[in-house]
């Protein structure tokens, strides 16, 4: 409560140093959102999926949140942290937005954190998983509609653990993610009795996999587990089988290893088994809305990255309703995300104290082209938020 009310202090005495947006505040403008997500490179189709369920959530609205209409501003940050900074620095300056919505890469999106930090700008992560931005980033106006890299990391670290693996070798992009989710993982597989053999890395968006795999064919692990997303998860799915690995090594992910991916990983990522906060088979009846007006608006079948745009818009809609549309007031337009239920397809989820969705993840398992729910791997998992201070 304590710690509420300190929050609640900061983003007023924030807001009272950030300079009002003249055109936000005009009674009846457009507010502006700034999308920042990559267009171009592998993740590209997961920059894509978000902006589709932002725009979807919008259009069921009739266009507006909190009274006010939307308008669109969008940059393509190419997955590049080199570029963040001048990208997020030309929404925020040159396009004057009112809120910030972005971004997928992790380092990306650090780089964002700092500036909506900095300028007291609204930011709302759609993707990045960066444990930073709800730790030692975190801030009253920061807020992710989507995971910690940390978060399924540790729930299959309890699978695999529990499916009786003992030693394990990791695989993964050398970046916050990768790094991140693999530390999760590791957390929970030690804490019952798992030894990680082996952590295998290669740089960001690298998919030459070939030396590794045959690395892990001569190290024989119980297990593997995974961080690759969007095109090099496909290659990885790929190449593993085609290596001679399917089928004698098992592999198990995060689930951005098969989300999004399964029309183009086709058979090599039958009965793969990953972790994550959505899965396609949930079959409830807002998931099942939700399914049917995106392949309806967008001829395409979703995923997580298109549930998790679709509730960057729901979220800011609560904030908005509560300040009827002028984003000024921050701390009224935390107070209420802070209180709120999210009804997202992937099920309802509410926001930690530092602003990271509490929710359950799922265990998934690919067959033909969906991730089926097999269980609830981990009820309401929170990230713990290590270095937050609001
Ligand atoms: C990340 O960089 O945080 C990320 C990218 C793609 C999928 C999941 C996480």
């Amino acid at each position: 409560m304590k710690r509420f009310a300190t929050s609640l202090l900061a983003v007023a005495a924030l807001a009272a140093l950030t300079p009002l947006a003249a055109h936000a505040q005009a009674a009846g403008g457009k507010i502006k959102v700034g999308l920042m997500l990559p267009y171009t490179g592998t993740f590209a189709a997961l920059g894509t999926a978000i902006e589709n369920g932002f725009r979807m959530y919008v259009q069921e609205q009739g266009g507006k949140l909190g009274g006010r209409e939307i308008e669109f501003v969008k940059v393509d940050d190419e997955s590049d942290p080199a570029k963040a900074t001048d990208n997020v620095n030309k929404l925020i300056k040159r396009d004057n937005v009112d809120v910030l919505v972005g971004t997928v890469h992790s380092g990306v999106a650090m780089a964002m954190a700092k500036v909506a930090k900095d300028t007291g700008t609204l930011l709302i992560v759609p993707n990045a998983g960066a444990d930073a931005v709800t730790g030692p980033m975190c801030a009253p106006n920061i807020f992710r509609s989507s995971f910690s890299n940390w978060q399924p990391g540790f729930a299959m670290g309890e699978v695999v653990a529990q499916r009786g693996h003992k030693r394990v070798v990791t695989i993964t992009w050398k970046y916050a993610a990768g790094d991140e989710s693999v530390r999760g993982f590791r957390e929970a597989f030690e804490k019952r009795g798992g030894q990680i053999v082996k952590e295998l890395n290669l740089p960001f968006p690298n998919v030459e996999f070939q030396a590794l795999l045959t690395e892990i064919a001569a190290t024989k692990p119980d297990a593997v587990y995974t961080f690759f997303a969007g095109g090099g998860a496909v290659k990885f799915v790929k190449d593993y089988a085609a290596a001679g690995l399917k089928g004698r090594i098992p592999l198990y992910g995060a689930g951005f290893l098969t989300d999004g991916t399964l029309q183009a990983q086709g058979a090599d990522a039958e009965g793969l088994m990953t972790t994550l906060h959505y899965a396609d088979s949930l079959n409830t009846p807002r998931d099942n809305a939700f399914r049917l007006n995106y392949a309806k608006a967008f001829k395409l079948q979703p995923d997580v990255y298109a549930v998790q745009g679709y509730d960057a818009a729901q979220m800011l809609g609560i904030g908005l309703n509560a300040v009827k549309g002028d984003v000024s007031k921050k701390a009224e337009f935390a107070a209420a995300l802070r209180k709120a239920r999210i009804d997202s397809p992937r099920g309802p989820f509410t926001l930690s104290a530092s602003h990271n969705p509490v929710q359950d993840i799922y265990l998934r398992q690919v067959v033909g082209k969906e991730n089926r729910s097999v269980s609830v791997a981990t009820k309401a998992l929170a990230d713990p938020g290590r270095g937050c201070r609001m």
